[in-house]
C-alpha cells in the first residue's frame, strides 16, 4: 500500500490515484475522526444499521411486520429540498440563468472551502467520514457515469446503498485512472470532544447546496435529508448531468421511464416527466384496470432518465439510479399496489409515523388510521387529537427508500447497460383548471413549447408554499444545471438533429391528471386509469388512434377512448379535456411572463410557437 492510500485508511484494490489524493486533501480540509470506504456489501449495509439504531437514528422495525426495515426521524428543519439554498456556481451568471441561484465561485468557496471561516473546514470533527463509490446507470455502462461521495453520515452511506450502484464494483470499474465526479457531503455539526450526538445530526440554521458545473463538482453543507444529501441523485445526475448532456449531446431529465406491452406482445417505451410529488412513483408502477387483460406495464425508473442517442438514430435510456426514495403519503394499495409490494421489507422509512406494534402509517395508507400512533415528530397522535389540532402522523414529505429489485413489476430491460429505446416522451403539471387530460404535440417543436411552458402547483417536495402555480419547465426548475433557455435550445437543437440524420424523434404528448370540478374534486379518476391515456398515446404512434385538432395540439374525443370497464360520461370527459378559450388566454399571459424572464438566449421558436396558439385560440 502506498502512504497516501494508507494515510487514508483505503483498501488495497483502490488503484486510483487520483481518488486517494482527493479523499487526503478533503480529509485535511475536514478534519473528521476517522475514514472508512464502504464496499457496498450487504454485511456492511447491515453493520451500518444496527450502528444507527444503536445512536438512536434509527428505529428498527417489527421484523414479523416488516423484515429488515428501519424508521428514521429528522430534525424538523431538515424535512425537504431547499431550493433557496441551492446554487449553480458557474463561471458566468448568465449560464445559471435567472431560474437559479448563483454565486461567484470564488466567493463561494471562499464562504466553503478557504476563507478563514470557510464552513468545511472541521466541518466533520469527532465524526466518521464515509467513502461512498457509487455509479449513476448500470456499473461499466457507456451511459453511466461515476461518483465519489464523501459523507459524514451512515444514513446516507446506507441509503446509497439502495439507491445507486455502490461499493467495491464501482472502484473496479473505476480502475487507475476512471474519471469521477466529486461530492461532498457534511452535516454541518463537528462533535466537540465527549459532546453527545444527536439522533439526527444537521445544522438547523446554515445549508448549502452547491454545484460547480465546470468543474463538475458537488459540495453540500447542513442538510442530511434526500434530495440535500444523497448526491447521486438531484445533484449529480440531475444538475451536474444537464450540463455534462449540454457538452456531449445528451439529455439528463426529470423523468421516470416505464414499458408497456399490449395484449399482441408488442412492447413500447414511455419516459415521462412530472414534477416532484406528482405521481411519477404511481405512473411507473400503473397496474392497467378492469378490461385491460393482456396488457402490462413494467418499471425502468421511477424519477430520472439519461437519453442518449444511439447509432441508429433513436434515443435511448437508462435510469441511472438503482432504487426509489419515494413519498410514502397518498401511497396505498388503491393508488399504487406494486408499491406497496415493494415496501413490504428492505425498507428504510423517513419521517413516517410509527404504530405501537412497531410498524409503520402514514396519511392514507389505509382508510381507518391506527387507534393510536406516535408521529413523525415522536408526539403521540390519535385521529381525533388529529381533527383537533390538524397535526399531521407522518410528514407529506415523508419519504420510503427502497431498492429496485423489490419492486414486482420492474422491467426485464432496467438494468440494460445499452438502455431502452424511447417511443414517446410524456409532460405533466398538477393542474385544478385549464390543460387537458392529453394532448399530442404536432411536431417536435410544439413539444418542447408544452414542456417548457408547463406549470404545476408546488407540494411538499420543497420547502415553502404550497399548491401555488408556478412555471416549471420540463418539470426541472430545481434541477436544472445552466441556463434554462440554453436547455431549450439543446432540446430543439438535438430534435433537428435527429430529424436532420433521417431519424423519427419520439411523439411528444401533454397531460394532466388534476383537473377539479365545482365541488373542488379531482374529475380523473387517475392510477390504474390512466392506462386509457397511455392506450391512446401508444395509439397515436403507431397511427391507429383518432383525436382533433385544438388552440394547443390533437387531443382525444370521447369516442377515441377505450372506456371498458369505466363508467365516465361524456360530461366528466368534456370538463378534463375542453380548452376554455378566456382561461387559455390567460395562461399565455403566464407563458408571456416567463419569456421576458427567460429572454437571454430564449429560442425564438417558442414565442413563435405561443403566436400560432393565439391564431388558433382567436380563430
Ligand atoms: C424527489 C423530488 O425526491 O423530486 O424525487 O423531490
Ligand atoms: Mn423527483
Amino acid at each position: 500500500m502506498t502512504t497516501a492510500a494508507a494515510q487514508v485508511n483505503a483498501p488495497a484494490y483502490v488503484k486510483n490515484t487520483k481518488l486517494i489524493a482527493w479523499v487526503a486533501e478533503m480529509a485535511a480540509l475536514l478534519q473528521p475522526k476517522d475514514i472508512y470506504w464502504c464496499d457496498g456489501t450487504t454485511e456492511e449495509y447491515d453493520r451500518l444499521c444496527a450502528q444507527l439504531v444503536a445512536a438512536g437514528s434509527f428505529k428498527k422495525l417489527n421484523p414479523e411486520l416488516r423484515p429488515n426495515s428501519y424508521l428514521a426521524w429528522t430534525h424538523p428543519s431538515d424535512v425537504a429540498r431547499v431550493e433557496d439554498r441551492t446554487f449553480i456556481c458557474s463561471a458566468r451568471k448568465e449560464d445559471a440563468g435567472p431560474t437559479n441561484n448563483w454565486c461567484d465561485p470564488a466567493e463561494m468557496r471562499a464562504k466553503l472551502q478557504t476563507g478563514e471561516q470557510a464552513l468545511f473546514k472541521g466541518a466533520m470533527k469527532g465524526r466518521t467520514m464515509y467513502v461512498v463509490p457509487f455509479s449513476m446507470g448500470p456499473l461499466g455502462s457507456d451511459i453511466a457515469h461515476i461518483g465519489v461521495e464523501l459523507s459524514d453520515s451512515a444514513y446516507v452511506a446506507v441509503n446509497m446503498k439502495l439507491m445507486t450502484r455502490m461499493g467495491k464494483g464501482v472502484i473496479d470499474v473505476l480502475g487507475a485512472d476512471g474519471e469521477f465526479v466529486p461530492c461532498v457531503h457534511t452535516v454541518g455539526a463537528p462533535l466537540e470532544e465527549g459532546q453527545k450526538d444527536s439522533a439526527w445530526p444537521c445544522n438547523p440554521d446554515t445549508k448549502y447546496i452547491v454545484h460547480y458545473p465546470e468543474t463538475r463538482e458537488i459540495w453540500s453543507y447542513g442538510s442530511g435529508y434526500g434530495g440535500n444529501a444523497l448526491l447521486g441523485k438531484k445533484c449529480f445526475a440531475l444538475r451536474i448531468a444537464s450540463t455534462m448532456g449540454r457538452d456531449q449531446g445528451w439529455l439528463a431529465e426529470h423523468m421516470l421511464l416505464l414499458g408497456v406491452t399490449n395484449p399482441q406482445g408488442q412492447k413500447f417505451h414511455v419516459a415521462a416527466a412530472f414534477p416532484s410529488a406528482c405521481g411519477k412513483t404511481n405512473f411507473a408502477m400503473l397496474i392497467p384496470p378492469q378490461g385491460y387483460n393482456g396488457w402490462k406495464v413494467t418499471t425502468i425508473g421511477d424519477d430520472i432518465a439519461w437519453v442518449k442517442p444511439g447509432k441508429d438514430g433513436r434515443l435511448y435510456a437508462i435510469n441511472p439510479e438503482a432504487g426509489y426514495f419515494g413519498v410514502a403519503p397518498g401511497t396505498n394499495t388503491l393508488t399504487n399496489p406494486n408499491c406497496m409490494r415493494s415496501l413490504d421489507r428492505d425498507v428504510i422509512f423517513t419521517n413516517v409515523a410509527l404504530t405501537p406494534e412497531g410498524d409503520v402509517w402514514w396519511e392514507s395508507m389505509t382508510d381507518t388510521p391506527p387507534a393510536r400512533l406516535t408521529d413523525w415528530q415522536g408526539n403521540e397522535w390519535t385521529p381525533e387529537l388529529a381533527k383537533q389540532t390538524g397535526a399531521k402522523a407522518a410528514h407529506p414529505n415523508a419519504r420510503f427508500t427502497v431498492a429496485a429489485t423489490n419492486n414486482p413489476a420492474l422491467d426485464a430491460e432496467w438494468d440494460n447497460p445499452a438502455g431502452v429505446a424511447i417511443d414517446a416522451f410524456i409532460f405533466g403539471g398538477r393542474r385544478s383548471t385549464t390543460v387537458p387530460l392529453v394532448t399530442e404535440a404536432r411536431d417536435w417543436t410544439e413539444g418542447v413549447y408544452m414542456a417548457a411552458t408547463m406549470g404545476s402547483e408546488t407540494t411538499a417536495a420543497a420547502f415553502g408554499q404550497q399548491g401555488v402555480v408556478r412555471r416549471d419547465p420540463f418539470a426541472m426548475l430545481p434541477f436544472m444545471g445552466y441556463n434554462m433557455s440554453d436547455y431549450f435550445q439543446h432540446w430543439l437543437t438535438l430534435g433537428s438533429k435527429l430529424q436532420a440524420s433521417g431519424a423519427q424523434t419520439p411523439k411528444i404528448f401533454c397531460v394532466n391528471w388534476f383537473r377539479k370540478g365545482a365541488d373542488g374534486k379531482f374529475v380523473w379518476p387517475g392510477y390504474g386509469e390512466n392506462m386509457r391515456v397511455l392506450e391512446w398515446i401508444l395509439g397515436r404512434i403507431q397511427g391507429q388512434a383518432q383525436g382533433v385538432e385544438n388552440a394547443f395540439g390533437i387531443s382525444p374525443t370521447y369516442e377515441d377512448i377505450n372506456w371498458n370497464g369505466l363508467n365516465f360520461s361524456k360530461e366528466q370527459f368534456q370538463s378534463v379535456i375542453g380548452i376554455d378559450t378566456a382561461a387559455w388566454q390567460q395562461e399565455l399571459k403566464l407563458h408571456d411572463e416567463l419569456f421576458t424572464q427567460l429572454s437571454y438566449h430564449l429560442p425564438a421558436e417558442l414565442p413563435a410557437t405561443k403566436a400560432k396558439i393565439e391564431q388558433r385560440l382567436a380563430a
